[in-house]
């Protein structure tokens, strides 16, 4: 047969009086039985465990692809396909299993609940049964009084604003003699400020210093006192950092100064913390309709902030009209973000209670893609999608910027 004559000729050594032989055809068939099989029990295990795409073990998938052409081509049969089935088996056996720990009886405290994601996922947890104490900046604000209205009596408001140490130190008091020697399970620092958008130059000194506060030196702050809560509990320490934080995105030098504080800062934690079994997370949402754009007032009263502070140079360089412009940058990216804030909410959840957390999540439109991008791509090129993505690009030029190019035309 012609099947067994190429055969054969492929391996010289087997084709004698005894050895196993299989014919190209049977071997082929083989090799499609062995990579079908493995392919429907992994993504068997993927859809129950709900194991998610950017999971980098998803990314051996490719990688078993290619060692089942090679072994096919190059390998005698029996050794072939045992290759290829160890690999599968131990990628199979590797592939994370979503196994979720109890939610009762365990206790978290949440950061930043008057609004937005904090406001959402302590609803969230006290409704998965665990005890939540809900940090609030204003403990008789709206946002606390919808807590109170909606949530289990089980929910606890704590005033807690995260740059103020008599009101960490007070917190931590009213928490560790609710918990006693159970611990605290977990610690989500989810307060944050982003203040304002525009380019690094524009940005008046007291915004940098604002991000830095709340978004970095808040969250430093607070970890440093329920550390020893923490540690009691074994639990999980849960940071919800950001995309910015993980590469640049125009007009957010503060903002993403801070956030890129914070994510090194859980990274670092992640390991020093091991030896303690607390396990550390950090989430990278991308853009979600929350109050952290602010109003159409609070973007005002921001703008006249800076445009106060500007030397009188660099006005006229930007002009007025290009300061103008950012205002709306703020209403732009609060209509592109996404309203449903459910894949935050069940990463964050994961995070809390799964028995393998992972350490990063990237909850939201692209934001896996768009780190992933500016990690393994060249610098042109992330910076190419950023000019198409984020708003501060489609601006206007600022209008020395605009005399230039005019000049040059006529020239
Ligand atoms: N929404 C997004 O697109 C997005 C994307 C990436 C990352 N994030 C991050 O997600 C977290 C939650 O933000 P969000 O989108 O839900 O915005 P948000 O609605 O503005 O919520 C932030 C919360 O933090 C509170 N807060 C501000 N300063 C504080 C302080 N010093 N101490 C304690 N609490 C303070 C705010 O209180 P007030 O309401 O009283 O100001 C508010 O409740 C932030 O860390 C943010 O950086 C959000």
């Amino acid at each position: 047969m012609a099947g067994e004559d190429a055969g054969a000729a492929r391996y010289p050594g087997l084709a004698g009086e005894g050895a196993p032989y299989l014919g190209l055809a049977g071997e082929g068939a083989l090799y499609l039985a062995l990579g079908a099989l493995f392919s429907g029990l992994s993504l068997r295990k993927i859809l129950k465990n709900e194991v998610k795409f950017q999971d980098a073990s998803l990314c051996v998938l490719p990688a078993l692809l290619l060692l089942e052409a090679l072994c096919y081509a190059f390998l005698p049969p029996g050794l072939g396909l045992s290759v290829f089935s160890v690999a599968c088996g131990f990628y199979y056996i590797a592939l994370p299993v979503r196994r979720m720990l109890p939610a009762a009886g365990k206790s978290v405290l949440v950061t930043g609940c008057d609004s937005g994601l904090g406001h959402a996922l302590a609803k969230h947890l006290d409704k998965q049964g665990l005890l939540v104490f809900a940090g609030v900046l204003n403990r008789n604000g709206p946002g606390a009084e919808e807590l109170r209205r909606a949530c289990s009596p089980n929910l606890c408001l704590i005033q807690l604003d995260v740059t103020n140490s008599e009101e960490i130190t007070a917190a931590h008091c009213e928490i560790s003699g609710r918990v006693k020697d159970a611990g605290l399970w977990a610690l989500v620092h989810n307060a944050g400020v982003l203040v304002y958008v525009a380019d690094g130059e524009l940005l008046p000194v007291n915004v940098y210093k604002q991000c830095m506060e709340v978004n970095f030196l808040g969250v430093v702050q607070v970890t440093k006192m329920f550390m020893p809560l923490l540690r009691k509990a074994k639990g999980r320490l849960v940071t919800i950092s950001s995309m910015a934080g993980l590469n640049p995105i125009p007009g957010f030098a503060a903002y993403a100064a801070s956030k890129a504080a914070v994510t090194m800062f859980c990274a670092v934690m992640r390991q020093d913390l091991f030896k303690w079994g607390v396990k550390v997370s950090s989430i990278h949402p991308s853009g979600f309709k929350t109050n952290i754009f602010g109003s159409r007032e609070h973007c005002s009263i921001q703008a006249q902030d800076l445009l106060e502070n500007l030397k009188p140079d660099v006005r006229d360089d930007y002009g007025e009209d290009y300061l103008n412009t950012l205002k709306d940058l703020h209403h732009e990216m609060l209509t592109t973000s996404s309203s449903n804030i459910s894949p935050v909410l069940e990463d964050a959840y994961h995070a809390l209670l799964a028995q393998r957390p992972y350490s990063t999540y990237n909850p939201g439109t692209f934001a896996y893609l768009i780190p992933l991008i500016f990690r393994c791509f060249p610098l042109w090129f992330y910076d190419t999608i950023a000019k198409q993505m984020f708003p501060i690009h489609r601006a206007i030029l600022p209008r020395s910027l605009r005399t230039f190019h005019n000049n040059y035309k006529t020239d």
